[in-house]
């Protein structure tokens, strides 16, 4: 496993365009399934989640073109309603193919996608709808061999408003025959993206933003060129990143009214911060401030992907604060390691109280999941000495290049492979 190494002490400053959001582009991705048609898809992060996309859609036999950040594909041909257990275990977004496939061809055999060290992960919700709109499933080891003689549209009241069942949701809804409402929807800018793209493409979708969304099925779905919006995570960890360093960063293409909660914090802490159209200005206080609590849960309130990342913050900052994560039943694997860089962290079940210190000092540290190698690589950057962050494998899912864009802005990183 390689890793990156930090040489901690060197303030994040400068500027910096944010690229396209991983978990927009993922679910545009298995869209494309739906479109026997052209799509054109603009400012993809170059990203490892990507790339597996779109190993998934050419395996399914679509023809798929990629120049840096713009990705022509086109599902006319595809000939294949499978997804390989490999795949599948690679990337936990696969699941959203299920959604597609049987929207295009009515049949799909797909591997169980799995949990990961954040939590279990189940997809019942996902499956309880498709079941109600017609979908018949066996599951034989692991395995989910779906059909749907006749997809109909339903009324769907989701338990919990998950991102990934709204999307499988939509995806399937489409092409059903009749209406479809989803009650307890997700509410996340992603889903946002995802409704905008498949009305480009000529769906008829009402209510997304909202807790009540609407899909009036269509027989077919045409091509499109579509741009992929900002990725409010990777603004959230630069901006800690400049935050936790005494750096100042002028953020472009970051959207103040997708970021509230994660900004609000930020002020909470001290940070001098300045807005524009699509783009934030962020200055570090000398020291960090922090005697408040923060609550994830689902959108508009604090974002569970920043959780990691912020709890790195506040590390540093003078006070206490009381994190509970209410999204995801085991997102603290990150805590022990910045403990073991000098934190002071008391957890119980959900909820951690982060007692700040005045240093954190550079070790040997190990990442078990995406957000919390991104925390752990920002904790190195502000602490004293040098650090070897290992699993780049986890940070590169969703982060293009980091080590680059933290170099670029001050920072000293080195990966090693
Ligand atoms: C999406 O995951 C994101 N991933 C996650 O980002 C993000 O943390 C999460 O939404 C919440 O915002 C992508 O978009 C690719 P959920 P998803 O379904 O769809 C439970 C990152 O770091 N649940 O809203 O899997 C589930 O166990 C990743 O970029 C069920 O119980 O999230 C969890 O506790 C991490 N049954 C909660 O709901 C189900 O059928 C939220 O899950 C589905 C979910």
């Amino acid at each position: 496993m390689g890793y990156y190494e930090v040489e901690g002490g060197y303030a994040i400053d400068g500027e910096f365009a944010v690229r396209g959001s991983k978990n927009a582009v993922l679910p545009i991705l298995a869209a494309t399934v739906l479109v026997d048609d052209e799509v054109v898809l603009e400012n993809c992060p170059q990203i490892a989640d990507f790339f597996v996309s779109l190993e998934i859609l050419q395996e399914l036999g679509c023809s798929v073109k990629q120049e840096e950040r713009t990705v022509t594909i086109n599902s006319k041909g595809l000939f294949r309603n499978e997804i390989q257990e490999d795949m599948v275990s690679k990337m936990r977004s696969s699941v959203l193919f299920l959604g597609a496939l049987l929207g295009r061809t009515k049949k799909a055999v797909m591997g169980h996608p799995g949990g990961c060290t954040i939590g279990r992960r189940p997809i019942d919700l996902h499956l309880r709808a498709f079941e109600k709109m017609g979908v018949r499933m066996e599951e034989k080891e692991g395995i989910f061999y779906c059909h749907a003689p006749l997809l109909l549209g339903y009324h769907l009241y989701l338990d919990y408003p998950s991102v990934g069942a709204t999307e499988n949701i939509l995806l399937l809804a489409v092409k059903a025959e009749g209406t479809t409402v989803i009650h307890n929807a997700a509410r996340e800018p992603e889903i946002t993206a995802l409704v905008r793209f498949l009305r480009s493409c000529g769906a008829e979708i009402y209510g997304e933003g909202t807790p009540t969304i609407m899909i009036e099925g269509v027989t077919q779905l045409h091509g499109t060129v579509f741009t992929i919006p900002f990725d409010r995570i990777e603004a959230g960890t630069l901006l800690c990143a400049a935050a936790m360093t005494g750096g100042k960063l002028h953020l472009k293409n970051a959207e103040r009214q997708y970021m509230e909660q994660t900004l609000e914090v930020l002020e909470q802490t001290g940070c001098g911060l300045r807005y524009e159209e699509e783009a934030i200005y962020l200055q570090a206080p000398t020291r960090l401030l922090s005697d408040f609590t923060i609550a994830t849960g689902p959108y508009p309130a604090f974002p569970t992907d920043m959780q990691p990342i912020m709890m790195s913050l506040l590390t540093l900052a003078k006070g206490t604060c009381m994190i509970s994560e209410t999204v995801f039943e085991a997102r603290f694997r990150h805590a022990e390691e910045l403990c073991r860089m000098g934190a002071n962290i008391q957890m119980h079940r959900r909820n951690a109280a982060v007692f700040g210190v005045e240093k954190l000092y550079g070790t040997k540290v190990e990442a078990s999941d995406l957000r919390g190698g991104a925390a752990l690589l920002l904790a190195a950057l502000a602490a004293e000495g040098t650090s070897q962050v290992y699993g780049n494998i986890y940070i590169e899912r969703g982060y293009e290049k980091i080590e680059d864009v933290l170099t670029f802005l001050g920072g000293r990183v080195h990966l090693h492979v």
